[in-house]
């Protein structure tokens, strides 16, 4: 298991209408938040000077801009990302895509995860998909191909962590969204699991949105999650002095 540190554990998705906004909001959390996501509604907003500000800032980055295009689209673009100096970034889980990806990158320290299958969607959505797959088999094979094309990670719901763990091993990073403490509203994800859940499974990395962003104190809302992950962590994945260096 790779030693990370606590606070870097949770990654604030900062999903909100303005860079303005999401200033306002990093700066509310201070020093508790280490680590910040931003996604495609800020990317349309500022969210890419603001990804250079709070690199500049000491903070961690995952852009989460869900790649998927021709193979000379997604290696040019992950090139362009990589040049940003951001810390993750995330792929759909396709072969060829996860393949371009990889090429981009180069010989930067981006680490790639794989979107497997997005956590707002159910076992009804993979006809949609027009797959014959279930929704578990689709996880597992789009990891599988993570782990062959040289992807850090990937992105799955705290339902599959556990079986991603047993398939991974210590080869893929999990990051888990649709992270909901008990009581708190799932809202459009489906496969919502609690921080607790989810690091017990084995996730690395929880992304939370709404439960932060709707709180009426961020600041409480953040600490009550790091307390719930550290009472889910084994002692030998407690680290808190050591940090993880992803650069
Ligand atoms: O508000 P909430 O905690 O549900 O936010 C989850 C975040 O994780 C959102 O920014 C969403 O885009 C992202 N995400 C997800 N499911 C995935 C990949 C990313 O919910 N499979």
């Amino acid at each position: 298991m790779v030693a990370i540190p606590l606070n870097d554990r949770l990654i604030v998705a900062l999903d909100v209408p303005t860079a303005a906004a999401a200033r306002d909001l990093v700066s509310r959390l201070g020093t508790a938040v280490s680590f910040y996501k931003i996604g495609l509604q800020l990317q349309y907003a500022g969210g890419i000077d603001l990804a250079r500000e709070l690199k500049d800032a000491g903070k961690k980055i995952f852009l989460d801009a869900k790649l998927f295009d021709i193979d000379q689209t997604v290696i040019g673009a992950t090139a362009n990302i990589a040049r940003l100096g951001v810390d993750f970034l995330t792929v759909h889980a396709h072969r060829p895509t996860l393949r371009a990806a990889v090429a981009g990158r180069g010989k930067s320290g981006l680490r790639l995860l794989g979107v497997t299958v997005l956590t707002s969607m159910g076992p009804a959505d993979m006809a949609e998909l027009g797959t014959r797959f279930s929704l578990e088999e689709m996880v597992l094979r789009r990891a599988q191909a993570a782990i062959d094309t040289g992807c850090d990670g990937v992105i799955a719901s705290g339902s599959e962590a556990r079986q991603l763990r047993a398939l991974a091993g210590n080869r893929l990073l999990i990051v888990t969204p649709g992270i909901r403490s008990e009581g708190v509203a799932a809202d459009d994800q489906q496969r919502a699991a609690t921080p607790r859940e989810a690091i017990a499974a084995g996730a690395d990395y929880l992304v939370v949105g709404r439960q932060i962003l709707r709180s009426p104190d961020p600041g409480a809302a953040v600490e009550a999650i790091l307390r719930e992950v550290e009472s889910a962590l084994p002692r030998e994945r407690t680290p808190r002095l050591q940090t993880l260096n992803l650069d």
